[in-house]
């Protein structure tokens, strides 16, 4: 048995929205045959936007997007993805499998998207092959209502009012593909690149700074150290295949892959504990956040597509993976106030895939649809006595949880049983809520299952993996009674 125990007047902190948030990049079908499928398409579209994928997102309540990359974003020059399409320069995508980069979906696009999806946009600027000028005439195009040349450029392409915008990334993996710097270099260039991020007509601007691999604890600490005006720092982890394993997709695995890719996606606690550690030493009081802003499962491409668009399906593994990752980041929600999972549409742990006409929502969509209720709630302190899951001589925790409480008084309990072969009850207290008797909450319980580890959406089966509602969960007198499914993702939400 699981033995949870939760203060529900105890919790002290916001899970901020833009945990929730996604990203997407100009790799392989993300963007052009994903987000964009252009204005003469037979696909339904809104000014070249595909109008599934939006209703989509927008009914998940996505908070913010991230683009145009990535590795992408530091060989990005924003100016050739704006103006008259048929006059924009066509470039060769030299990171992601050599393939035409037309530049039709450029910053008036992207922007159109964010508003379309009613989400705030976040920008990934170039440091490792742009200049500051470059990126700070981005912004000004972006921002600016005066009369000057780059306001006045944004008006000849069509958009008279300037856009808000807040988030902004000072290059992406500068100590990798963004340049291969050492963290030294890159402290002095955020220092020099933020300078000159200037704040138009009203509009403020929120600076992420490139942060860690994993764990490279170094550049955290050499970040912190030499940055004293650092608002955001960001972390990349993906959750990637098993070392010492043969490789395998994303459907094709078995028991140990299961394990083992659940084993490493649970490291995204310690990495995000001991990054918070460092920065707890500059910052006390927390001023810096930590945003996660490339996240979630990396696995051999699907046989038969192109290696470097990786394209790849999503099981209950990867909604599990999803599942508990949200539960770290709600429960580290003190320091972690932004994430982006890798990325929305056909690449990656995407929440959708495309095929033509036909799109499909991955196990993955659903656990951000069971999840949504977390936005903007409060994170409720909660102490989780876990059953284990063995395999071999190894264990991890069966079950993975995370709480909130909405304005309203309401709590969301999200569970996971990550054990594929057998049911966990848990037995979960709820105290300081105040209902009783005369107040008794109503309880509406809601899961994702599946009756194999590999359990998938297909074009043709589109439905195959769903949420269900749940009959397995009872409260009484302070007490939530709930017997899991193998592999299941369960939310409880009460009153
Ligand atoms: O999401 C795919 C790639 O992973 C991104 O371009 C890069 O930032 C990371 O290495």
């Amino acid at each position: 048995m699981t033995r949870i125990a939760l203060d529900a007047d105890a919790g002290r902190h916001t899970i901020s929205r833009h945990v929730y948030g996604h990203f997407s990049e100009h790799l392989g079908r993300c963007i052009y045959d994903g987000f964009w499928v252009g204005e003469d398409s037979p696909i339904p579209n809104t000014r070249g936007i595909r109008d599934d994928l939006v209703e989509a997102l927008r009914a998940i309540r996505i908070p913010n997007l991230r683009w145009p990359g990535g590795c992408f974003a530091d060989e990005y020059h924003w100016r050739d993805g704006v103006g008259p399409r048929e006059r924009r320069p066509k470039n060769i995508n030299t990171h992601w499998g050599g393939v035409i980069e037309t530049n039709h979906f450029g910053t008036h696009e992207f922007m159109d998207l964010c508003d379309q999806l009613g989400c705030d946009p976040y920008i990934c600027g170039n440091v490792g092959s742009g200049s500051v000028r470059e990126m700070q005439q981005w912004v000004e195009y972006l921002t600016s209502d005066a009369d000057d040349t780059m306001a006045e450029l944004r008006r000849a392409n069509g958009r008279a009012e300037p856009w808000k915008i807040r988030f902004w990334g000072v290059g992406n993996e500068n100590w990798g593909c963004g340049g291969n710097m050492r963290p030294e270099y890159y402290a002095d260039l955020y220092r020099q690149y933020a300078t000159y991020l200037r704040d138009f007509a009203g509009n403020r601007l929120y600076p992420i700074a490139c942060g860690a691999s994993g764990d490279d604890y170094r550049w955290t600490e050499v970040l912190m150290q030499r940055t004293p005006r650092l608002e955001a720092l960001s972390l990349h982890y993906y959750t990637r295949f098993v070392p010492g394993r043969p490789r395998t997709t994303a459907t094709g695995f078995g028991e140990e892959d299961w394990f083992g890719l659940l084993q490493r996606a649970l490291r995204m606690d310690e990495l995000i504990t001991r990054h918070s550690t460092i920065m707890d030493r500059y910052d006390p009081d927390g001023r810096v956040a930590l945003i996660v802003d490339e996240w979630g499962t990396w696995h051999d491409p699907e046989p038969g597509t192109n290696p470097r668009f990786l394209y790849q399906q999503s099981t209950m593994r990867d909604a599990l993976v999803a599942a508990l990752t949200l539960d770290i980041f709600n429960r580290h929600c003190a320091r972690v106030r932004g994430a982006q999972i890798a990325q929305t549409v056909n690449v990656l742990q995407a929440m959708a895939l495309t095929e033509g006409e036909r799109m499909l929502l991955t196990p993955t969509y659903h656990v951000f649809d069971l999840y949504q209720g977390h936005q903007d709630a409060t994170s409720l302190p909660l102490d989780v006595r876990p059953d284990r899951y063995g395999l071999g001589d190894d264990s991890i925790p069966a079950v993975s949880a995370s709480a909130s409480r909405d304005a309203a008084g309401g709590v969301l309990l999200t569970m996971s049983n990550l054990d594929p072969n057998r049911s966990h009850h848990v037995v979960a207290e709820i105290r300081g809520a105040g209902w009783n008797d005369a107040n008794r909450p109503g309880v509406e319980a809601r899961t994702l299952t599946a009756d194999t580890m590999q359990a998938h959406n297909t074009f043709d089966d589109p439905h195959a993996v769903r949420i269900a509602p749940f009959d397995g969960a009872h409260y009484t007198d302070g007490v939530l009674h709930a017997s899991l499914p193998a592999m299941s993702v369960v939310a409880v939400q009460i009153g």
